[in-house]
C-alpha cells in the first residue's frame, strides 16, 4: 500500500486538491485500507461544538489493517525489532505473522480477564515488545487504551486511571532504564490503593524481580498466555469509536485525556508516516520516543505497522552504557530512518564526538526531529555529524491533540530550512491569527497558530470533559482550532514554530503545565505560594524555574530537597524544577494576578527591560527577587 507523494510538484497539486476537495481527497486515501463496511459520508463537522466525524458509519478494526492485511503479502517481514536496555541481552524480532499471533493471544487474555469493547484499559509498562502488543490487543477487542508513561508517579498514574475509570491495568514487575531498575509494579500497587475501578492487573515478568501479587486482582501474563489460543477475531468498530485516551498537560487544571477515534486516526497516521519519512519497503525505521507519548503511539506503533514497515523499539536511554548507544544501534540494525527529539540531539552533541565517529552511520537516509523547536546549532550538528550532510532532516511539528504530523518537510522533497517545520501536509490548513482573532494573511508575518479545517486524526474530545475541549481549543478564536503555539511564516510561506504562548512549558520534549508543578510545590507544609516558569536551558530546551514563598524562615537546602521529593511523588522526576528560588513575595497586579512576564525575564537572566512594573501592588519586590536570583 503506497500513499506516497514523490515530487514537490506532486505535493503542490495534492495539497491544492486536498483543500479544494477534501472529501474526495481523503476518500481516495481511505480506500487503501481494509474496511468491513464503507463510510456513508467522508466528513461531518462543526468547530463550534466541536463535533467532527470522519468516514461516517464506516466499520473497521485498526489491527486488521496493522496486521491481518499484511499476512499474505509480508507475513514473514520483521514488524518490530526490539533492542533491549542491556546491549548484551538478546534482540527480539517479531515478524508480522508472529506479531499477529501475539496480539491475538494477548487479546484473548484480556477477554479471559473480563475485558470487553468500550472498556478503558490502562497500560503502564516499560518499552518492551509487550507494550506494543498490549496496545494492539486492546484495539483488537475494541477496548480503549490509556497508556501512561512509566516515568509518572503513583499519584499521577492513579489520577489518570480514575479519570478514565479503567477496569484493567497492564503492567510489569520492573523495568530497566540505563543503569537503574524501576519498581513498576510497586508504583502500580501504590496507585491502586486509590483506584476503585481496577478489577485486574495483568503483570509481565520482565526482570524477575521480587514483587507482591494480590490474589484475585493480580495475574501473571505468561501464565495467562498459556491458557489461550492464537485465534481472535477482531471486534468490528465504528470509524468514530474511541481508539485511545492519552493524557497531556495544559495551562490550567489537571491533565487532559485527549481522545482519538479509529478511522481518521488510522488513515492520517499511515498517510503522514509514509509521506514525511518517505518510507520504502525494506527500510528499517527507528523512532526513539516512548510509547507513553503520542509520538510513540502514532509513529512507533500505528503509522509504521499500518504501512507494513519495520519499526524499531528501544528499551533504554541514549547514554547507556555510553553516549554512543544510539549510533551503535543504528549500525547494528542498519537503521535507515531515525526520528528523535532535539533534547537528545543536544545532550549527545555535548558529549565527545568520538562517540559518534566510532560508528559508520552509513545506513541512514532520513533524519527526523520532534517535540520542541530545534535550534539552528543542533540542526547543523545533526545534519553534519549524524546525517553526514546527505540526509534530509524532517522537523515535524504536531501535538498530542493533532494525532499526527501537521507541518513538516517531506524527506527529500521539500526544500529544508534549519529550524523551520516548513510546509503543511496535504489536508492541513494552518493559519496565523493576531490577538484580536483576525487571520493574518500574506507572508513574512507572525501570530498564533490555528488550524481552520478538520483533519482526520484530530482530537474529538477530552475524556469526560467535552466542554473543556471546546473552551481550550475552539473558543479562543471562533471557528478555528487553537494550538497554543506561536509561529512565524517567512517570505516564502515556510512555517517556524516559536514555542508555546500559554503557561505550558516544554522540558526535554515533555509537555508540562506550570500550574501542575505549582500545585505539587504548594503541597509542602512550609510553602504559602509558588510560581513556576520556563527558562532557556542548553540541553532540555526549557528548564523549570520555581519561585517559592515560605511561611517561615527555612533551611533552604533542606527545603529544596524536600520540594524535589514532593514533585517526584506528585508528578514524576521529569517535573523536578532545575532552580528553586525562595522569595518574600511575587510580583502581583492590584487584582492579584501574578505577572509571569517579569518572572520569566528574571529566570532568563534578562532584566534589562522588565517593562512597566508600576501597576504592581508592590514594585519593590521585583528588585528583591532580581537580587536573590543572582545566587541561584
Ligand atoms: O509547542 C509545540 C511543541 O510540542 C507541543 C506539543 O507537545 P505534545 O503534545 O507533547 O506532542 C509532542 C510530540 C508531537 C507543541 O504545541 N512541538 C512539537 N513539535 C515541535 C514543537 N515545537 C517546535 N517544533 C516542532 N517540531
Amino acid at each position: 500500500m503506497s500513499l506516497k507523494i514523490s515530487s514537490f510538484e506532486e505535493y503542490q497539486s495534492e495539497y491544492n486538491r486536498s483543500i479544494n476537495n477534501p472529501n474526495e481527497f481523503w476518500a481516495e486515501k481511505a480506500k487503501h485500507f481494509y474496511w468491513r463496511e464503507q463510510w456513508d459520508s467522508v466528513l461531518e463537522w462543526d468547530f463550534k461544538e466541536p463535533n467532527v466525524k470522519w468516514f461516517v458509519n464506516g466499520k473497521l478494526n485498526i489491527t486488521e489493517n496493522c496486521l491481518d492485511r499484511h499476512l499474505e503479502t509480508i507475513g514473514g517481514k520483521v514488524a518490530i525489532i526490539w533492542e533491549p536496555n542491556n546491549p548484551n541481552e538478546e534482540v527480539v524480532k517479531l515478524t508480522y505473522r508472529q506479531l499477529h499471533e501475539q496480539v491475538c493471544k494477548f487479546a484473548n487474555v484480556l477477554k479471559n480477564n473480563g475485558a470487553k469493547k468500550g472498556d478503558r484499559i490502562c497500560i503502564y509498562m516499560p518499552m518492551v515488545p509487550e507494550l506494543a502488543i498490549a496496545t494492539l490487543a486492546c484495539a483488537r477487542i475494541g477496548a480503549i487504551h490509556s497508556v501512561v508513561f512509566a516515568g509518572f508517579s503513583a499519584k499521577a498514574l492513579a489520577e489518570r486511571i480514575n479519570d478514565a475509570t479503567c477496569n484493567i491495568i497492564l503492567t510489569s514487575d520492573e523495568g530497566y532504564r540505563g543503569s537503574k531498575t524501576i519498581a513498576i509494579k510497586s508504583i502500580v500497587d501504590e496507585a491502586l490503593e486509590s483506584c476503585d475501578s481496577i478489577q485486574k492487573s495483568i503483570v509481565l515478568k520482565r526482570t524477575g524481580g521480587d514483587v507482591s501479587m494480590q490474589p484475585k486482582r493480580d495475574v501473571w501474563l505468561h501464565e495467562e498466555m498459556l491458557k489461550v489460543d492464537e485465534t481472535c477475531n477482531a471486534e468490528e468498530m465504528d470509524a468514530e469509536d474511541e481508539l485511545f485516551v492519552l493524557y497531556t498537560s495544559g495551562s490550567t487544571g489537571k491533565p487532559k485525556g485527549i481522545v482519538h477515534t479509529t478511522g481518521g486516526y488510522m488513515v492520517y497516521t499511515a498517510y503522514s508516516f509514509q509521506n514525511v519519512f518517505q518510507y520504502s519497503n525494506d527500510e528499517v525505521y527507528w523512532c526513539t520516543a516512548d510509547i507513553g507519548w503520542i509520538t510513540g503511539h502514532s509513529y512507533i506503533v500505528y503509522g509504521p505497522l499500518l504501512s507494513g514497515a519495520t519499526t524499531l523499539m528501544f528499551e533504554g536511554v541514549p547514554t547507556y552504557p555510553d553516549a554512543g548507544r544510539f549510533w551503535e544501534i543504528v549500525d547494528k540494525h542498519q537503521v535507515n530512518i531515525f526520528y528523535t527529539a532535539p533534547t537528545a540531539i543536544r545532550a549527545l552533541e555535548a558529549c565527545d564526538i568520538d562517540f559518534v565517529n566510532k560508528h559508520s552511520l552509513s545506513s541512514l537516509k532520513v533524519l527526523g526531529s520532534v517535540g520542541e523547536p530545534i535550534n539552528e546549532e543542533a540542526w547543523e550538528w545533526y545534519h553534519k555529524n549524524i546525517g553526514k550532510e546527505k540526509c534530509p532532516i524532517v522537523d515535524t511539528w504536531w501535538q498530542t491533540e493533532t494525532g499526527g504530523i501537521m507541518i513538516s518537510p517531506l524527506a527529500g522533497i521539500t526544500k529544508l530550512k534549519p529550524s523551520f517545520a516548513t510546509l503543511p501536509l496535504p489536508g492541513i490548513q494552518p493559519c496565523l491569527v493576531d490577538s484580536d482573532g483576525n487571520e493574518i494573511e500574506g507572508n513574512d508575518v507572525e501570530g498564533n497558530l490555528c488550524v481552520k479545517f478538520p483533519w482526520p486524526s484530530m482530537l474529538r474530545t477530552i475524556y469526560g470533559e467535552h466542554e473543556r475541549c471546546k473552551q481550550t481549543y475552539f473558543s479562543t478564536y471562533k471557528g478555528k482550532y487553537f494550538t497554543g503555539d506561536g509561529c512565524k511564516r517567512d517570505e516564502n510561506g515556510m512555517y517556524r514554530i516559536t514555542g508555546r504562548v500559554d503557561d505550558v512549558i516544554n522540558v526535554s520534549g515533555h509537555r508540562m503545565g506550570t500550574a501542575e508543578v505549582e500545585d505539587a510545590l504548594d503541597q509542602h507544609i512550609d510553602v504559602v505560594e509558588s510560581a513556576v516558569v520556563g527558562y532557556p536551558h542548553d540541553i532540555k530546551g526549557q528548564g523549570i524555574y520555581a519561585y517559592v514563598i515560605c511561611v517561615k524562615e527555612v533551611n533552604e537546602d533542606e527545603l529544596r530537597k524536600e520540594l524535589l521529593e514532593i514533585v517526584t511523588k506528585e508528578i514524576g522526576p521529569i517535573a523536578k524544577p532545575d532552580k528553586i528560588q525562595i522569595v518574600k513575595g511575587l510580583p502581583k497586579t492590584r487584582s492579584g494576578k501574578i505577572m509571569r512576564r517579569i518572572l520569566r525575564k528574571i529566570a532568563e537572566g534578562d532584566t534589562s527591560n522588565l517593562g512597566d512594573i508600576s501597576t504592581l501592588l508592590d514594585p519593590d519586590i521585583v528588585k528583591e527577587i532580581q537580587k536573590g536570583a543572582e545566587n541561584i
